[in-house]
């Protein structure tokens, strides 16, 4: 049987899913989930809230739970997300300066440390970008606490965990003529020339009609690549699920010799943060749907 991951696979690639513990016990989900991926990504239970709801207090249980299930069933595992302005616990919302950096770096030693040898490719940080025109830092309390606030996260990474992959994820970063694409370039341009530690960047590719796929995502991929880092489509959902927009995806990651592979944002339209957008490849009755075939015929 050809599947998603073992299409991809052929080209060295991998094609993954996001994964959410509470739905481990859905067998319709595990079914489709286990035969068709080969990457997992924890949709939540990666994240600040969730591996530090206490202070220097960490709790891997639920993300034990999705990176069990997905070394269990054969499937590599993508770190998400060390730093971000997003789903901060409450103690971390109320910090700020040193302690805040201080707090930042402790999270990254902690949660790389528990995984340290077991997950391929890190969201060292997330979205630290600004929609719209300005091409500048999103304001959040990461960035008022320095804006060297990025490459301190990815020093920190590094050390803890040599072997992972680092990488840099955001979204509206896929259309390469969108001022926050540029500049997100030129900071990874910044980073390859002064040897700040960054081997990959992550496109979300939350595409709807507000961002829209556009053909130049191609160019986008190639133009990161000659800087010297891989690329990965990290959370792909299409509103409407055009099979004919995702297999454009598909064709644009498997165009670019350094893109490591593509992660969906779910399984079933009706696991997605988006249901209403039906944006995923399968049905909520878990059979395929058209988008589906496209990707594998692509692939
Ligand atoms: C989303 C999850 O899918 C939801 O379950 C959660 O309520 C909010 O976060 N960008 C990211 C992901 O990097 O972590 C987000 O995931 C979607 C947008």
């Amino acid at each position: 049987e050809s599947t998603l991951g073992r299409a991809a696979a052929q080209s060295g690639r991998y094609f993954g899913t996001a994964i959410a513990s509470g739905r481990l016990n859905d067998s319709t989900y595990t079914t489709i989930a286990g035969r068709q991926f080969n990457s997992v990504t924890a949709e939540n239970e990666m994240k600040i809230d969730a591996t530090e709801p206490q202070q220097g207090q960490f709790n891997f249980t639920a993300g034990d739970r999705v990176y069990n299930w997905a070394v269990q069933n054969g499937k590599q595992v993508r770190g998400h997300t060390l730093a971000w302005h997003s789903q901060q616990p409450g103690w971390m919302q109320n910090l700020s300066g040193g302690a805040l950096r201080q707090a930042m770096t402790n999270h990254i030693n902690g949660v790389m440390g528990h995984y340290k040898g077991k997950i391929t490719q890190w969201d060292v940080v997330n979205e630290a970008f600004a929609d719209g025109t300005s091409g500048a830092r999103r304001d959040s309390n990461l960035q008022r606490s320095g804006n060297d606030w990025i490459e301190v996260a990815f020093r920190t990474a590094r050390a803890a965990d040599p072997a992972a992959k680092l990488c840099y994820n955001d979204y509206n970063v896929e259309n390469w003529t969108w001022a926050k694409t540029q500049a997100m370039y030129a900071m990874v341009r910044d980073f390859k020339q002064r040897g700040v530690p960054i081997d990959c960047v992550g496109f979300q590719a939350h595409f709807n009609s507000g961002s829209p796929y556009n053909s130049n995502f191609r160019t986008t991929l190639q133009s990161f690549a000659a800087l010297g880092v891989d690329v990965a489509v990290t959370e792909l959902d299409i509103q409407g699920a055009s099979a004919t927009t995702y297999a454009d995806v598909t064709s644009d990651c498997l165009a670019v010799p350094r893109c490591l592979g593509i992660t969906v944002w779910g399984v079933r339209d009706t696991d997605s943060w988006r249901p209403e957008h039906s944006p995923l490849l399968f049905n909520g009755d878990g059979s395929k749907k058209a988008a589906y075939t496209s990707v594998l015929n692509a692939l």
